[in-house]
């Protein structure tokens, strides 16, 4: 193709091939950071335990048999070994009512040498979610699930950070990705992730979006992202054609694809092609929700303690 010169003389070659450009995007290790984060925990607990003789501990608790809370629960005893964190476990069976269950915890809001509860989620059908959470006493809510510590997050108030979003948070920061001015879609509405996701997010100056089931557009909204949280837990539901180039993208997702595959909610080979940085599932999030329970364990044992940093 040949354009004129402004002068209109001699013509010029302007050079229309487009190069394509392959991206391929910096994996966010999330696992590295965890272990990171887990062992500066670890120094601060063996500090802690030399200044006041005593350790954190957290309280474990599962009821019934579901597979996949079994290896949650696993892991979060290890990672409380690890740091040296004490875990206490209570196993109970599905078939314990919903009283037991709230007597357990009575009898752990009490225990002063207990200083954080963990009810493992989802509780079998015929015990409320809802009551069993509002029953653990705000201050050893290390989940930050109580409506309570979510009043204070949203006020910006909120000593114990919601797991998963934070740690969230500490992989962008610990990327070197700055928040502030970044236009932020989050795929997903959950009380877990989504909704105290978009908390964390304003609170760093981010402007945030969130998308759902019923929204129009997704493709649309999240090609506008500079920074994606994908929480929706569909099978590799974020695809390259929704991402702009360069974007930042967070898959919170973990399930199973047709072919049993384990993957998150984002495609990742089409994804980090067009993506600047992206976290892998498995070890991306997952090991940062479990890093950042310890923390918030850290921090419940120093608040009650009246230890200040
Ligand atoms: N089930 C799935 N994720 C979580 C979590 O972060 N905390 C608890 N308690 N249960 C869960």
């Amino acid at each position: 193709m040949f354009g004129l010169c402004q002068n209109g003389s001699l013509p010029i070659k302007i050079n229309t091939i487009k190069k394509e450009i392959v991206l391929t995007a910096n994996i966010i290790d999330g696992k590295k950071i965890a272990a990171d984060i887990r062992k500066e925990i670890a120094e601060e607990v063996a500090l802690l335990n030399k200044k006041v003789g005593v350790s954190p501990a957290l309280a474990v608790v599962l009821v019934g048999e579901d597979p996949a809370s079994a290896v949650y629960v696993r892991n979060k005893k290890r990672a409380c070994e690890e740091i040296g964190i004490r875990s206490v476990s209570h196993d109970l069976s599905a078939e314990n009512s919903e009283a037991d269950l709230l007597k357990l915890i009575d009898s752990l809001n009490n225990d002063k040498e207990i200083n954080g509860i963990l009810v493992q989620l989802p509780l079998p059908k015929h015990i409320s979610e809802a009551k069993v959470l509002e029953a653990i006493r705000p201050e050893k809510d290390v989940d930050c699930f109580h409506p309570v510590n979510v009043g204070l997050l949203s006020l910006n108030k909120a000593y114990l950070k919601p797991c998963t979003p934070a740690g969230v948070i500490e992989l962008l920061d610990r990327s070197g990705i700055k928040i502030e001015g970044k236009d932020a879609v989050i795929i997903g509405r959950s009380n877990i992730v989504g909704k105290p996701a978009i908390q964390l997010l304003l609170q760093r100056n981010a402007t945030v979006t969130v998308c759902h089931s019923k929204t129009k557009d997704i493709g649309e909204k999240c090609k506008k992202a500079d920074i994606i949280v994908a929480a929706v837990g569909i099978a590799e539901f974020l695809k390259g054609n929704m991402v702009k180039e360069g974007a930042v993208i967070i898959d919170v997702g973990i399930n199973r694809n047709a072919e049993g595959k384990l993957v998150g909610d984002v495609a990742f080979d089409e994804v980090s092609k067009v993506a600047s940085y992206i976290t892998p599932v498995p070890g991306g999030v997952g090991p940062m929700t479990i890093a950042m329970l310890m923390k918030n364990t850290l921090t419940a044992f120093k608040v009650q303690r009246g230890i200040k940093d």
